[in-house]
C-alpha cells in the first residue's frame, strides 16, 4: 500500500473520501419522501466526480451505505439497494467513457445476488482505467473492516496467531478493504455532523477532516472547490513539527494599538 507521505506538496489532495450525508433532511424540507434526496445524491455523486477528474484528485471513496444502515426501515434499505443497482446499470458505461476505475468496497456477501454481480461486472468493465479511482464503499464498516483484515491476514499466515508480535501496521492495513489506495487526505462530510459514523477509522487517522452542513443532493463542484481550497491551507505535520516540515512560522498576533 503507498502511504501518504509527510513531504508531498498539499496542493491538491491525491484521494479525498465523502461521507455523503443529508438526504433525508433535504427530501423533509421539500415535503417529499427520503428516497427522493437519495435520488437527488444520485447527481451530486456524478457532479463531484467530474469535479475531482477536473481538479486532479486521483483517488475518490464515497461512503454510500454503513454497516449501520441495515438498521433503516426495511422499504428504505430495499430502496437504496434498488437504486444502487439502478445507478450502477446507469453509470457505469459514462464511468468507462470517462477513464473512471470503479470499486466497491464493504461486507459484499451481505448483498443481494443480482447486486453482487453486477457489481462484479462494472468492476469488471473499469479495471483498467486510471484517470480517476472510483470506490463506492456499500456495506461497509470502519471495524468491520479491520477485524475482516486481521481475520483475512491470519488466514493467508495462521502461524501468524503463534508469533503476534510479527503483526504490524503495514501487514494489516495490507489486508484493509482499500489497500490499493493511499490514505484519504481529505474527508468531507456534509449535513452537518461532526461524526465519522465508522468510516475508514484506520486510513482517517491522519486526514483532515472538513465538516459542513450543506447537504448532500446540494453539494457541487464550487462545494468541493470550498473544500480544496480550505484543506490547501492546511499543514499537514504527521506528528512533527512545524519547522520540521518546513513551513514559514505563523505570524505572531498584532497587538491592538
Ligand atoms: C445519507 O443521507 C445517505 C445514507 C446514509 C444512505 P441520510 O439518509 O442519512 O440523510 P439524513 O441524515 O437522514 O438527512
Ligand atoms: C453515515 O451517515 C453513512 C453514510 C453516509 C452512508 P448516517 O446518516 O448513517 O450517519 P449517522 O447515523 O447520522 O451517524
Ligand atoms: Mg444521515
Amino acid at each position: 500500500m503507498t502511504r501518504n507521505a509527510a513531504d508531498r506538496p498539499a496542493a491538491v489532495p491525491r484521494h479525498v473520501a465523502i461521507i455523503m450525508d443529508g438526504n433525508g433532511r433535504w427530501a423533509n424540507a421539500r415535503h417529499l419522501p427520503r428516497v427522493a434526496g437519495h435520488n437527488r445524491g444520485v447527481d451530486a455523486v456524478r457532479r463531484v466526480m467530474e469535479a475531482c477528474v477536473r481538479r486532479g484528485v486521483e483517488y475518490l471513496t464515497l461512503f454510500a451505505f454503513s454497516s449501520e444502515n441495515w438498521r433503516r426501515p426495511a422499504d428504505e434499505v430495499s430502496t437504496l439497494m434498488r437504486l444502487f443497482m439502478t445507478a450502477l446499470q446507469k453509470e457505469v458505461s459514462r464511468l468507462n467513457e470517462n477513464g473512471v476505475r470503479l470499486r466497491v468496497a464493504g461486507d459484499l456477501a451481505t448483498l443481494e445476488p443480482e447486486l453482487q454481480r453486477r457489481i462484479t461486472q462494472a468492476q469488471a468493465l473499469t479495471e483498467g482505467n486510471a484517470r480517476l479511482k472510483l470506490t463506492v464503499c456499500a456495506s461497509y464498516g470502519g471495524r468491520w473492516d479491520m477485524i475482516n483484515a486481521m481475520r483475512s491476514l491470519l488466514a493467508a499466515d495462521p502461524s501468524l496467531a503463534n508469533r503476534p508480535q510479527d503483526i504490524d501496521e503495514a501487514s494489516l492495513a495490507q489486508h484493509l478493504a482499500l489497500a490499493f489506495a493511499p490514505e484519504p487526505d481529505l474527508l468531507i462530510r456534509t449535513g452537518g455532523e461532526r461524526r465519522i459514523s465508522n468510516f475508514m477509522l484506520w486510513q482517517l487517522a491522519y486526514a483532515e477532516l472538513y465538516f459542513t452542513d450543506q447537504l448532500w443532493p446540494d453539494f457541487d463542484a464550487v462545494s468541493l472547490d470550498a473544500a480544496l481550497a480550505w484543506y490547501a491551507q492546511r499543514e499537514r505535520r504527521f506528528g512533527r513539527t512545524s519547522q520540521q516540515v518546513g513551513a514559514p512560522p505563523v505570524p505572531a498576533p498584532v497587538a491592538p494599538a
